[in-house]
């Protein structure tokens, strides 16, 4: 593992001449060590230890750049923020990285910036956005918040995505977005996705935060439409404990986003601060009926939120950019791996399915139990649970049915059978690049003693 420091800092340069960076260096090359005492060794006793299906995957390199970024003691976005935007956006290919607090924050910022005032032909209250049913409860709760009307469709099984065939019957004359996840990192039918989207004039928003690292024909997920969320909570393809990102093409929505993470604020100097602005005329905005000028910093063009991420997260990230490469390869040979382990149980397991066009940076390994199958969903992952092997169910199944999202304003395309399936039959297994053969071994043969048994 490559355990650099995010870029050569000049304390650490000089450390010989200057004590408290001499000192900053001990530091760290302790915490470097305390790593490799502590965490290093993995040992894995079978039954005894968890096989989780996520997890922080990290090494000193991690612990490094955080206490650094804790002893530079800038807290807010600061040179670790800097790199992490650089480093994440020359991996997705896009121009403007927007970090935040969480992947739900994205989520929020993203539909927030397309509502925004100054966006003339943002969206309005009462406007439709397309959606899946099956998804997880912080995509659909911008939608929601923003009193927009979420159209509900059904997803696919073994996909897990949504059902492009019923985009077309989703579409009203208030149509105006379609915000669409990559379940698990699966790569929902762009082609399919994005044609429906130019033919009607729609912005697309994708929810990439199970899917950093998969592409669709060649091309990174979450660059097709107008804007890509990711998450960086520890179950997620890079971890800065919690974390996420808004990531786009378009500058002016960058803008946007930033506004809505930063208060709602028009100004866009950051912490810098310069004394006239980085406009150079921070003392001249006008506010209308005011006959004096206002300071650009309190000038509040949106009605925003405070979502940002701090330097010590970011220092993180930046670690963790390094291994994403390697996470992802991992991500995907443990997938195979599984895959092949459950052909044989086939009869009575749905195992997943993909575009040919994609390849997927999958963020876990999908399961649905056939209806008829001599079990329940229930019996298999408790089967699995008593063997410290984690399970999921495929976050919310059909939304709708969920508490809290019953009675909602929606419109809905059919009945949602297969959303339904989801809800009653699916749950997922690890492939993170925590688990190794020895644990993944121990997973197939838990199944294979559940099938031998029944
Ligand atoms: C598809 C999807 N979107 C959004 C989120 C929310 O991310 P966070 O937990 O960072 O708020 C998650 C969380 O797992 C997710 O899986």
């Amino acid at each position: 593992m490559d355990t650099r420091l995010a870029e050569p800092t000049s304390h650490l340069t000089h450390a010989q001449d200057d004590p408290a960076e001499a000192l900053r260096r001990e530091i760290l090359e302790k915490v470097a060590e305390y790593y490799r005492l502590k965490y290093a060794n993995r040992p894995f006793v079978p039954g005894q230890t968890r096989v989780q299906y996520a997890g922080r995957v990290f090494d000193e390199a991690e612990m490094m750049t955080a206490a650094d970024a804790v002893l530079d003691f800038q807290l807010t976005h600061g040179r670790f923020g800097r790199e992490f935007e650089r480093k994440l956006g020359a991996f997705l290919g896009v121009r403007e990285v927007i970090p935040v607090n969480s992947g739900s924050s994205a989520n929020l910022v993203a539909v927030s910036a397309l509502c925004a005032r100054q966006l003339r032909h943002g969206l309005r209250p009462g406007d439709e956005v397309i959606t899946p049913a099956v998804t997880f409860p912080t995509t659909l709760a911008p939608i929601v918040q923003n009193r927009l009307v979420p159209v509900m469709i059904d997803c696919q099984i073994g996909s897990y995505n949504i059902d492009v065939s019923q985009l077309e019957a989703a579409r009203s004359d208030r149509t105006r977005a379609v915000f669409v996840p990559h379940t698990l990192g699966n790569p929902v039918d762009m082609d399919a996705v994005v044609a429906f989207c130019r033919a009607h004039d729609l912005f697309l928003i994708e929810d990439t935060c199970d899917a950093l690292g998969s592409t669709f024909d060649g091309r990174p997920v979450g660059t097709f439409g107008h804007m890509g969320t990711l998450s960086f909570y520890p179950a997620h393809h890079i971890t800065t404990g919690e974390g996420g990102a808004v990531y786009t093409g378009s500058h002016r929505l960058a803008r946007l986003a930033r506004s809505m993470r930063d208060w709602g604020r028009d100004c866009f100097c950051g912490y810098e601060s310069p004394p006239d602005g980085k406009c150079g005329r921070r003392f001249e905005w006008h506010i209308p009926g005011l006959d004096e000028r206002y300071d650009h910093r309190y000038l509040f063009t949106e009605i925003g939120y405070n979502l940002k991420m701090t330097d010590i997260q970011a220092a993180i990230g930046v670690a963790q950019l390094d291994k994403l490469p390697l996470f992802v390869e991992k991500r995907k040979k443990h997938f195979r791996l599984v895959y092949e382990g459950l052909r044989p149980y086939e009869e009575h397991l749905i195992l997943p399915t993909w575009h040919p066009k994609s390849d997927p940076s999958w963020f876990a390994f999908p399961i649905t139990v056939r209806t008829g199958a001599p079990f329940t969903r229930k019996q298999i992952t408790r089967f699995l649970e008593d063997r410290n092997i984690e399970t999921r169910y495929l976050f919310s199944g059909n939304i709708l049915q969920q508490p809290g999202y019953r009675g909602i304003e929606r419109r809905v395309v059919g009945d949602l059978p297969n959303s339904d399936i989801v809800l009653r039959g699916a749950f997922f297994v690890g492939v993170y690049p925590g688990l190794d053969p020895a644990r993944i071994d121990y997973l197939l043969t838990a199944f294979h003693d559940f099938f031998a048994h029944l």
